[in-house]
């Protein structure tokens, strides 16, 4: 049977079709999927800490509902990608139970500081944009779950890119100081946001098999570079500068060179010595243990509508 199933797993992938939750799946890609697809969900639960620290401090009451929006957003997001991963068997609570434990990766970039309102900008412009560039390839990710949960994300995720480049645009515009604090705001971000798109494909472990299961389409360099590609010409209409001496046109490679990035302060982040990482840990925390009293009530309650259904 996990032959005949094997064999039809590779036809699937071999002609580009998606895999379903019912399908026969080789133990390693269900695993894969489980690790990339819950850390997904937890990057998105716990990135809404940077920008909800703003919500209550936004400029204006515009400003503080089109970030409150967002914000919610990211939640749902959260939820879509924790529905696919329980679609693999995986239950919701042993998932929020990694994250809570400290377990469970989750992208480096929520564990830096959103230090002013430039910041809000900079997430939305950098951040975000750097999620659509990773994620709209995901959308055709071979795990059907997972490739139509992206679909809808993605379609939101460009309105958090346009929110933030305004925000940017607006204060790059505006007094010498609010120019100077988007730029500083860019100056932080720029190098972390590269790096959400991995390692170097040469200290990647996962590149591969992953790729080959048509689940990452493209290298974490390749996207990385596209992103590099599309934030140079954003950033000279922004008026604002990259931090990167060595960002430069190659006319031979077609793509934009740029410098090397802090390797080393990646991995330390990605281990849990980040700037933030406890602070965000310990917030998590506290909000599901004082949010434990709602999950309490509403399944007693809906044990009371079982019972009461079955009089
Ligand atoms: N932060 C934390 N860990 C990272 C990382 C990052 N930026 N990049 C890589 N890693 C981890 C990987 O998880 C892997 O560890 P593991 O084997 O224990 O899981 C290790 O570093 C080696 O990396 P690989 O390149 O081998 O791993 P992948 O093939 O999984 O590629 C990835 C990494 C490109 C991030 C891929 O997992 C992916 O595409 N994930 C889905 C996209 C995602 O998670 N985006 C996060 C942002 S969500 C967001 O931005 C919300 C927005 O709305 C604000």
């Amino acid at each position: 049977q996990a032959r005949v199933g094997w064999e039809r797993f590779q036809e699937i992938i071999a002609d580009d079709k998606r895999i379903e939750p019912r399908d026969w799946m080789p133990d390693d890609y269900r695993k894969t999927l489980v690790r990339q697809v819950s850390q997904h969900a937890h990057s998105e639960i716990i990135g809404m800490q940077p920008e909800g620290n703003w919500i209550s401090r936004a400029p204006s009451l515009k400003r503080k509902s089109v970030l409150m929006a967002k914000v919610q957003d990211e939640a749902g997001h959260g939820l879509y990608l924790y529905s696919a991963a329980e679609t693999l068997g995986t239950s919701r609570d042993e998932t929020y139970e990694q994250l809570y434990t400290g377990k469970a990766k989750y992208s480096s970039i929520f564990n830096y500081p959103a230090r002013t309102w430039a910041d809000v900008g900079a997430v939305g412009w950098l951040v975000d944009g750097a999620a659509i560039t990773n994620q709209v390839p995901l959308c055709r990710a071979s795990y059907g779950p997972y490739g139509r949960a992206m679909v809808r994300v993605c379609k939101e995720e460009s309105f958090h890119q346009r929110q933030g480049w305004e925000i940017l645009y607006t204060l790059s515009h505006g007094t010498q100081a609010q120019k100077q604090m988007a730029q500083d705001a860019v100056d932080r971000f720029y190098g972390p946001a590269l790096q959400m798109f991995g390692p170097p494909d040469a200290e990647s472990p996962n590149s591969q098999q992953s790729m080959a299961w048509n689940i990452k389409r493209f290298s974490n360099d390749v996207l990385r570079q596209r992103f590099v590609d599309m934030i140079v010409p954003q950033a000279e209409a922004l008026g604002l500068t990259l931090p990167d001496p060595d960002l430069k046109w190659n006319e031979e490679r077609g793509h934009y060179d740029y410098g090397e990035l802090d390797w080393d302060e990646f991995f330390s982040v990605v281990k849990g010595d980040g700037p933030l990482n406890h602070q965000r840990l310990a917030h998590y925390r506290a909000a599901r243990d004082n949010g434990a009293w709602v999950r309490e009530a509403a399944a007693a309650y809906a044990d009371k509508q079982a019972a009461a259904q079955q009089d």
